[in-house]
């Protein structure tokens, strides 16, 4: 059965667990290597991998390519406005289409139905590069971070302060896999999906809801912050203005345990989520946390071919 990597709430513990233990073990046997080198025994030799961005990246799309070409394989960027896709040519096509030529693809769209349609159609397995919705490989290698920085996920609290968007949904879905709490401090106005914060109480997760980003951070182990403006938000304006007393700064850190990190998924806006203090600072873990991308990624594409 094809393998892919959709959302985190489709894939076991043990599978997610592994995937972030090969990730830092293959980021080990790196060690000294060029970054265009591949990898002492790469595990994915011949496997073209798709990957179609209908929104702007430079972490995922640079990170995806290093990804493939170290495992030993090839990848060919696309740009929805350069296919056929882009004139309305239907996503299931698309899918039958792309599963002729590749080995696997990797989507950044906007609508994460049109992920669930690729998926759907597709006989190759489709990796969820972010959607309106989530962006599990981004949680995955922010948590291979925090396991390489803090050790045992299942202690720690983690704090999501600022807009509860797709990136906020999918530490929702991480939160009972991994067992760390999760609190959520958002305003009314942009709160976390309900949906997502239903699934991670369901599924045994602690998770604190509050409106107030001091009351979020209290004693948390990471504070992570996020864009006030998400690719395809139309509502800059408002959203600058009600998210604005959730920017983390030097005292909102302060609230948080002594040895507290800080994470974004980036790209930031230093002076609007967050200061150029605190992603600046000494307990930003934001480069480290980019860079695993390319780890984390490389041992998601083992696992939709069973290499792990
Ligand atoms: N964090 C992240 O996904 O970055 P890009 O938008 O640059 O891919
Ligand atoms: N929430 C952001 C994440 C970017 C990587 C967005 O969707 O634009």
């Amino acid at each position: 059965m094809t393998k892919n990597f959709t959302d985190i709430t489709d894939i076991t513990t043990v599978d997610l667990q592994a995937i972030i233990a090969d990730a830092i073990s293959m980021k080990a046997a790196r060690a000294g290597l060029s970054k265009g080198a591949i990898d002492p025994d790469p595990a994915l030799s011949g496997i073209m991998l798709a990957m179609i961005f209908e929104k702007s990246s430079t972490r995922t799309r640079i990170s995806f390519d290093m990804a493939i070409r170290q495992l030993g394989g090839s990848s060919m960027v696309l740009s929805t406005n350069d296919m056929q896709l882009g004139r309305g040519e239907s996503v299931a096509d698309t899918a039958l289409v792309l599963s002729r030529y590749v080995d696997a693809i990797m989507i950044r769209c906007n609508a994460h139905e049109t992920l669930l349609e690729l998926t759907n159609n597709a006989d190759i397995p489709v990796i969820n590069g972010l959607t309106d919705r989530s962006h599990p490989c981004q949680i995955l290698a922010d948590l291979m971070t925090l396991r390489e920085h803090k050790g045992d996920l299942s202690r720690l609290k983690l704090a999501w302060v600022g807009d509860g968007n797709n990136v906020a949904s999918s530490f929702l879905h991480a939160a009972p896999k991994f067992g760390f709490a999760l609190s959520l401090g958002c305003p009314d106005k942009f709160a976390a999906n309900e949906d997502d914060i239903g699934y991670a109480i369901n599924a045994g997760a602690e998770i604190t809801v509050t409106t107030d980003p001091k009351e979020a951070v209290l004693g948390a182990d990471v504070v992570i912050a996020d864009t006030f403006v998400s690719m395809g938000d139309v509502d800059a304006k408002q959203r600058l203005q009600v998210l604005a007393p959730y920017q983390v700064d030097a005292e909102l850190m302060a609230g948080a345990a002594d040895d507290a990190v800080f994470l974004h998924c980036l790209p930031a806006h230093r002076g609007e989520e967050v200061t150029a203090e605190v992603i600046d600072g000494s307990q930003s873990l934001v480069f480290d946390e980019a860079e695993n991308r390319l780890h984390v990624q490389k041992a998601i594409l083992k696992y939709c071919f069973d290499k792990i």
